[in-house]
């Protein structure tokens, strides 16, 4: 049995590449592997790496978990829960910073990024936020952790820190795997193709909120920025607005970029996006209407408390463990 781990801060609105790099994978991950085990929790601890409204980010929470549920993740498939629930994660994100280094951090593109844009007032948690997460990780024992393409680094570190520990003190934590997904991991900003789709974003126009209304998503996708070219055909390099398009494309209908190629021969833009602008109108459409019936209901919070005891349990005996190895406080009998 494989025990399957991931996460998503509860920072900013939900957006499409979060559902397709993130969320709708996980959901299918958890369909086509029946036996095996599936953590998965709102990391609100790292939200706050950068200031946050208390009462937005309270709200976001529940959000991030509603909508998982709302992407049909089953609560009796997965242990959801909310990251600061479990106190473990902190400690022993603690722990382990003490077995990495800071040259390791400074290397992480996501904090010189963050870094360059915010100059004022970093907050030391930004920079070990890639400790907290190798916690986040190897607390449970993960075989495997589904992230999209920017998380890569983070996962490749959290590697290296268990296999240091690892060699210390002998082995205790299994080194994870990152899955990538092929198509999806990437999803681009619809304005501007060259950067990744970003709810920190400036221009609105450039993200898919899973809460906007129907109408905005549609005009959102028709009006993404193309080329002259006027041909759909997968070539991110000289097309890498249309290959983004067709990205979402291939995700939401299984369709592959030679298929959709051969549909839209001799059609043009304008019928793609305006097909595309229907698919995705209505996949968020459906989500939406699955996410008001789960937030009215009292069910989420009985399925987060559920969640919070079980990853607790977990997450208690390992760090229990990981202290006695280290030699920390007196020796158990
Ligand atoms: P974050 O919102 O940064 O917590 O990201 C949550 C998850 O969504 C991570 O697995 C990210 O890799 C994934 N993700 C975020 N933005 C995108 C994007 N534009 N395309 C694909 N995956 C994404
Ligand atoms: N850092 C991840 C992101 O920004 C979120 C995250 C936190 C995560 N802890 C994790 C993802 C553990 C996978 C596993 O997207």
């Amino acid at each position: 049995m494989k025990r399957i781990v991931s996460g998503i801060k509860p920072s900013g609105t939900l957006t499409l590449g979060n559902y397709i790099g993130a969320i709708k994978r996980f959901v299918e991950l958890q369909r086509s592997m029946p036996d095996d085990e599936f953590y998965l929790f709102v990391a609100d601890l790292h939200a706050i790496t950068v200031p946050q409204e208390a009462s937005l980010l309270r709200q976001r929470t529940k959000e991030v978990a509603a909508m998982y549920l709302a992407a049909g993740l089953d609560p009796l498939r997965t242990i959801l829960f909310i990251q600061s629930e479990v106190k473990e994660h902190a400690e022993l994100g603690y722990l382990l910073q003490c077995s990495t280094y800071i040259g390791e951090l400074e290397r992480m593109t996501q904090f010189k990024d963050k870094s360059k844009k915010q100059e004022a007032g970093l907050s030391t948690a930004l920079f070990t936020y890639p400790v907290l997460m190798a916690a986040d990780i190897i607390l449970y024992d993960a075989d495997y952790v589904p992230v999209g393409d920017d998380q890569k680094q983070h996962l490749e570190l959290t590697r290296d820190i268990a296999t240091r520990f690892n060699n210390r003190y002998g082995d205790f934590f299994v080194v994870p795997e990152p899955l990538i997904p092929e198509t999806g991991a990437r999803i681009m900003d619809l304005q501007d193709p060259e950067k990744k789709m970003s709810k920190s974003d400036e221009s609105d126009k450039g993200y898919i909120s899973l809460f906007d209304p129907l109408d905005v998503i549609r005009k959102k996708i028709k009006s993404a920025v193309t080329d002259s070219i006027g041909i759909v055909q997968y070539d991110p390099s000289s097309q890498s607005g249309v290959a983004n398009l067709m990205n979402i494309y291939s995700v939401l209908t299984d369709l592959s970029f030679a298929q959709i190629e051969e549909k839209y021969k001799g059609l043009g833009y304008a019928m793609f996006k305006s097909d595309l602008a229907e698919l995705v109108a209505s996949e968020i459409g459906a989500l939406q209407n699955r996410y008001q019936h789960i937030i009215q209901s009292g069910e989420l919070d009985q399925i987060l408390d559920s969640g919070r005891d079980i990853a607790s349990r977990v997450a208690y005996k390992k760090l229990e463990k990981c202290k006695q190895k280290i030699g920390l406080g007196r020796k158990r009998k």
